[in-house]
């Protein structure tokens, strides 16, 4: 195999090239915008749908402990990332973590890899999101017409998911303003979510049965396990903050609070809502399409009902803002590093931000949400991410043998066993994922590797010889 395909960017060489005024993002972002941000695509689908699945089918009142088994592979995950971070503050993520460390054959794997966290997960929330906006619009007497509600491959009769596909580009022209307008949209509807969801926590709170927690697993541990590989769908998106960080002011500082913060506070949340969730409501009653609103008109908090219906479909919003913005800027960083055409990493004169970059993955993503039915996109969506947070793990552990020398502002305590914990915990939650997502991921790396010997090394060769 050539040597060039292991051939690395060194991490100089990377931060200059984001310095150069060709490439250079607005810094504008804070701590807080951080802790938002990452809050904002967090918290989602996961928990307002996907938990209600989990609990009825997988896991009952044991889902508490399937968020627990999740959030424990994402801590340790998340260590890493803010060692990375911190040592490479650049759009991103991953893919440029892997650049610098493994090789550019391995680079490109990732940033392909990553398409199925944020596009996939992108198009996977919308789907969700049209869910909601259907049920929210029938309560007041409105009703879609068929052909637009949901796509053929759904079997349900309709053609197009438009609320989907709209949805999508709505929140893309968002993206093109400006880092700061999106921003305070998000911070707008991360209020309204966590509102909506004390609410929940706060008044579900006084309807709480204890006998509905017993037994606690009632499809045995394995149950609890299929679970929790389910519902880590609801911590993808923390991550995201790792892709904005040449937009942070302080990335070195605020990046590590950052993600550390928002997995934190998603955790609390999420175990808060599925104790109260499987609480209000016996695990075999609880609603797969929406829980949380119906749990509230179940116990008579009817008042309650359309509210949390109209949270999730802000909440929702924000999340696909999130997965969105991340997914152009690790384009952006593919296209700069030469391994993607050179539009993807073209900056807005006025509005300072990779505008076409984001206008492709939003005509991608919507063209994938109003045509794609939601269950195996989830799957898809949760062992790309898994895979990513394995490379991230690795890379900690090769980097700190290769460059001990490094300054690393952040340092993930106790390498190698959190890296290596956190490796064996994702792929534990791997293998409980259905044999056809294991299926289409192999696929999907195949096509990767493919158009990356057809195309991105070749253009990456034309690139380096026209220098
Ligand atoms: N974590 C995000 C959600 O649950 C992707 O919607």
């Amino acid at each position: 195999m050539p040597p060039r395909l292991f051939r690395k960017k060194t991490i100089s060489e990377l931060i200059s090239q984001s310095e150069s005024a060709k490439y250079r993002l607005k810094k504008v972002l804070g701590v807080m915008d951080l802790i938002l941000f990452g809050i904002g695509s967090t918290i989602g689908a996961g928990i307002f749908v996907l938990s209600g699945i989990a609990a009825h089918q997988h896991a009952g009142p044991g889902v508490v402990l399937s968020f627990a088994i999740s959030s424990i592979a994402c801590a340790f995950a998340a260590l890493c990332y803010a060692e990375f971070a911190t040592v490479i503050p650049l759009s991103g993520s991953v893919y440029t973590y892997s650049y610098a460390v493994i090789g550019e054959l391995m680079a490109w794997i990732i940033g392909w890899d990553l398409i199925l966290e944020y596009g996939v997960g992108a198009g996977t929330v919308a789907i969700g999101w049209s869910g909601y906006l259907t049920n929210l619009l029938q309560g007041v007497g409105l009703r879609l017409p068929l052909w637009a509600s949901c796509s053929l491959t759904t079997g349900h009769g309709g053609i197009v998911n438009l609320p989907a596909v709209l949805i999508i580009l709505f929140v893309t022209a968002f993206l093109i303003i400006g880092i700061r307008e999106s921003s305070i949209f998000n911070m707008v509807m991360v209020g309204v979510k966590l509102t909506v969801i004390f609410l929940v926590i706060g008044a579900g709170s006084f309807w709480v049965q204890s006998e509905n927690w017993k037994p606690i697993a009632p499809f045995g541990w394995f149950g609890v396990l299929n679970g929790a590989s389910l519902v880590f769908f609801a911590y993808i998106g923390f991550d995201a903050l790792t892709t904005i960080a040449e937009e942070t002011r302080h990335p070195q500082r605020d990046l590590p609070i950052g993600l550390l913060s928002s997995l934190g506070i998603c955790t609390a949340i999420y175990i808060g809502v599925s104790l109260v969730l499987t609480g209000m409501v016996y695990y075999k009653d609880i609603d797969i399409h929406a829980p949380l609103a119906h749990a509230c008109g179940r116990v008579g908090l009817n008042w309650l009902s359309p509210i949390v219906a109209g949270g999730c479909v802000i909440g929702l919003t924000s999340v696909l803002l999130g997965l969105l913005l991340g997914q152009s800027r690790i384009f952006f960083a593919m296209s700069r590093d030469g391994l993607l055409p050179g539009l993807f990493s073209r900056v807005h004169p006025r509005f300072k931000t990779p505008y076409i970059s984001s206008i492709l993955v939003g005509i991608a993503v919507a063209t994938a949400a109003g045509l794609l039915p939601i269950e195996t996109v989830a799957h898809l969506c949760n062992i790309g991410t898994l895979f990513a947070f394995i490379l991230v793990s690795i890379s900690v552990i090769i980097l700190r043998q290769k460059r001990p020398e490094l300054h690393r502002p952040f340092r993930c305590p106790f390498v190698p066993v959190i890296p290596i914990l956190s490796i064996i915990f994702c792929l534990f939650l791997m293998a409980g994922l259905p044999v056809g997502a294991w299926i289409r991921f192999g696929i999907w790396l195949v096509i990767g590797i493919i158009i990356y010997f057809l195309y991105g090394f070749r253009r990456k060769l034309r690139v380096e010889g026209g220098k």
